[in-house]
């Protein structure tokens, strides 16, 4: 340990929500592991899980029986939905979206549509289709984005990989974030919602990395009022530790019994700190506070691509926010070693930023959502000594190289 402070724009890859050893969850966790360090929900339901899933319940939009599933992980928790969505539509396929990320187990990673992952075998039938990227839209035109993505699926991969009547789901993030922090146009999720609806296919939501407050809202499909048929939720769920959950409509969970069951999910050490961590968001208004810091934060960055040519499109929602850094604005050019020199110049500088995206060149800010103002404006002040040092060669290019990389 070197005693040197960082300034954390991370929160551990969007885990540390509340931030770090919040004394309140720290108090439960003692508590409960006192009261009853165990019990699996195997055999028998225990109450501070069923309260957690009430309470998940209650934040999840849809007007119908719903359930909730526990796991350990984002990726056991999209392995859930691999194999219960097909079996309870009876129909064999999936369709999900190029650059998203939903884990790294078979189904989970079978779902999933980004290079990171693209080594592995498993998704057969998995059809990937293209996300609604307004800086870099798919098919050539912002203007129309949302009709190309929408009319692509609807008249290529219905028509002849995918069928809507053997099309068990789709399964999207509200944010594609380890694909770069993409944020879809605004009639997007509805007009997909809309297609879903139409062919009787699943929406399901991996709100694992953006859920829970990070947009501003409890969940990034609230900006556009869709109500999706099941809900993925990992990371910052626990508060710290590791929980998983699905939140679906009641059938899609009342599938089968001992299809998807882990003996150490929903126990209750980890759903005692999850619960404190939901009342920790609702008592310290963070969902607020994540909206209102964060357009302050995109505004302090737009200030800054003023003076940087290489930041070519800053975007986000509430404190899920990428930045784009390309050779030049105009060819939109990747600048993926300049990401990385940002990030570990920043790293030198002390605060902590990642970088992600299906062209390794977004600067991933996903703070802690109790960061202040005071905090916003010395993280820009690195980042300008970061950009400047970076203009003027003033950075290691042989430690980035051993640092850069997936
Ligand atoms: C959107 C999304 N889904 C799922 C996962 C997988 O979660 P975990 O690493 O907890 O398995 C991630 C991880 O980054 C993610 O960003």
């Amino acid at each position: 340990m070197s005693g040197k402070e960082y300034l954390d724009l991370t929160a551990g890859w969007a885990v540390a929500s509340i931030g770090y050893s919040h004394p309140r969850v720290s108090n439960k966790i003692r508590e409960q592991y006192d009261t009853l360090s165990f019990t699996s929900q195997l055999s028998a339901p225990e109450q501070t899980m069923v309260s957690l899933a009430q309470k998940l319940i209650e934040i999840t939009p849809g007007d119908f029986p719903k359930k909730v599933w526990f796991g350990h992980s984002g990726s056991d928790a999209n392995d859930c939905i691999a194999k219960l969505v097909p079996l309870e539509k009876r129909r064999s396929r999936m369709i999900s979206f190029m650059g998203s990320y939903h884990g790294q187990t078979m189904g989970s990673l079978s779902l999933s549509g980004h290079p990171a992952l693209s080594s592995f075998i498993g998704s057969g039938n998995v059809v990937k289709t293209p996300y609604p990227n307004p800086y870099r839209p798919p098919f050539g035109e912002t203007d129309r984005l949302t009709d190309q993505v929408i009319e692509y699926l609807e008249k290529e991969v219905f028509k002849t990989i995918c069928p809507p009547e053997d099309t068990a789901g789709i399964i999207i993030e509200g944010i594609q974030s380890d694909g770069g922090l993409i944020v879809p146009p605004e009639d997007f999720l509805p007009r997909l919602e809309e297609i879903c609806r139409r062919y009787d296919i699943n929406l399901i939501f991996d709100e694992v990395k953006v859920g829970l407050g990070r947009t501003g809202k409890w969940f990034s499909f609230d900006h556009s009022r869709v109500v999706p048929d099941a809900v993925v939720l990992g990371k910052s769920l626990g508060g710290g530790l590791p929980i998983s959950s699905v939140v679906a409509r009641k059938e899609i969970l009342d599938v089968g019994t001992g299809i998807h069951m882990f003996t150490t999910s929903g126990n209750p050490v980890s759903c005692a700190a999850s619960l404190e961590n939901i009342q920790i968001i609702e008592d310290e208004s963070l969902i607020e506070k994540a909206k209102k810091n964060g357009n302050y934060f995109k505004s302090l960055l737009n200030e800054l691509q003023k003076k940087y040519e290489c930041i070519g499109d800053i975007r986000g929602k509430g404190l899920a926010i990428g930045v784009e850094l390309v050779a030049e604005r105009e060819a939109k050019i990747p600048a993926a070693e300049k990401t990385a020199a940002i990030c570990y110049r920043c790293y030198e500088l002390g605060l902590l930023c990642f970088y992600v995206g299906i062209h390794n060149n977004v600067i991933e800010i996903t703070p802690p959502l109790t960061i202040t103002k005071q905090e916003i404006d010395l993280a820009i002040s690195i980042l300008d000594q970061a950009f400047l040092d970076l203009e003027k060669k003033n950075i290691n290019m042989d430690l980035v190289k051993e640092y850069a990389g997936w």
